[in-house]
């Protein structure tokens, strides 16, 4: 199990996994959305274009990770991360639309609208959104159907308005409003935190764990999701989109309450810092089998992209 001061043997075992992640994600997306010759050729070229090659891969990953404490099967595992990742991937190209934050980079290419056009960008999105929940109900994914519909009811449960889509509701909201702590903490949790739930709640779906011992991965998920969220504000004041990859500087100037924009960089960095050591201490009754979801915890603040 990693202790203080094992920083370096985490960034090592956290270096080799997100290469591995993002490898096995490409390849599995790659045979997922083969080009047809036919007329919808443009939106299977937007899907590779917004999925394939880029991105951190944090929620396969974490789907990898929290299923390597459950000794789940790898296969299973690669596709619910990959339906993860395809909301995701749909969430940040509806978010990059002109309608909503109306952004020219992603991933350090041209978001899916500025290299197709938007009518393209929205059904790519939509069918990535789509493709998620094809690749849950599959029998590849999990052999048994409660398991499954239990995994596309958490999904959808992530995706909809108790989660991505209404903390991106109360995302626009906030443009015109000043909300207090507790309501940004509830938008975070709703527009970041609810997928990331997603992926620790997805290997406990799978190991059929009871509820009352998901208790430890929901805490670490919580804390996990909230320091995510702030990590990407402080990023949009003081990283550099060379490295992110997408504009920044662009919250204050539309308005976005962020933890960064109530409480400061510095305390909100604290805060960050804060959610992270819970979330770790959330692991406690695990063996090393978590240390993956400790340095996974760690890069969370670190990252600069
Ligand atoms: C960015 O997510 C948008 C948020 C939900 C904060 P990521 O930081 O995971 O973006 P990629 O997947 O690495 O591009
Ligand atoms: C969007 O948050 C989160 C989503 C649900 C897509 P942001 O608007 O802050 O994400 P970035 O900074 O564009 O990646
Ligand atoms: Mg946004
Ligand atoms: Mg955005
Ligand atoms: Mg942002």
């Amino acid at each position: 199990m990693t202790q203080p001061g094992d920083g370096d043997k985490g960034a090592v075992l956290l270096k080799s996994a997100l290469s591995e992640i993002c490898a096995d994600v490409d390849a599995a997306l790659g045979r997922l959305l083969p080009v047809p010759d036919d007329p919808r050729q443009p939106l299977f070229e937007a899907m590779r274009h917004a999925a394939i090659g880029g991105g951190k891969r944090m929620r396969p990953l974490l789907v990898r990770a929290a299923g390597a404490l459950f000794s789940l099967d790898p296969e299973q595992l690669l596709r619910v991360g990959v339906a993860a990742e395809c909301i995701h991937v749909y969430s940040l190209v509806h978010d990059d639309l002109p309608a909503m934050d109306n952004d020219d980079m992603r991933r350090g290419k041209p978001t899916v609208h500025k290299a197709f056009d938007e009518a393209t960008a929205i059904l790519a999105g939509d069918s990535l959104h789509d493709l998620a929940f094809e690749i849950l109900a599959s029998e590849e994914t999990h052999p048994d159907p409660f398991v499954r519909i239990n995994l596309v009811r958490a999904l959808a449960k992530a995706s909809g308005i108790n989660g991505m889509a209404g903390g991106q509701m109360m995302d626009i909201a906030a443009e015109g409003a000043v909300f207090d702590l507790p309501t940004i903490t509830r938008l975070q949790q709703l527009k970041t935190g609810a997928l990331i739930g997603f992926c620790l709640e997805a290997a406990a779906i799978m190991a059929h764990l009871p509820p009352e011992a998901r208790t430890g991965l929901h805490g670490y998920a919580h804390d996990l999701g909230l320091a995510f969220q702030i990590a990407d504000d402080l990023l949009d004041i003081e990283g550099d989109a060379a490295v992110t990859g997408k504009a920044v500087g662009k919250d204050a100037q539309a308005g976005k309450q962020t933890f960064v924009s109530l409480l400061g960089a510095d305390r909100a960095r604290e805060q960050a810092r804060m959610l992270v050591n819970q979330a770790k201490a959330h692991l406690h009754e695990h063996d090393e089998r978590a240390d993956l979801l400790r340095a996974i915890a760690d890069y969370v603040i670190e990252r600069d992209h």
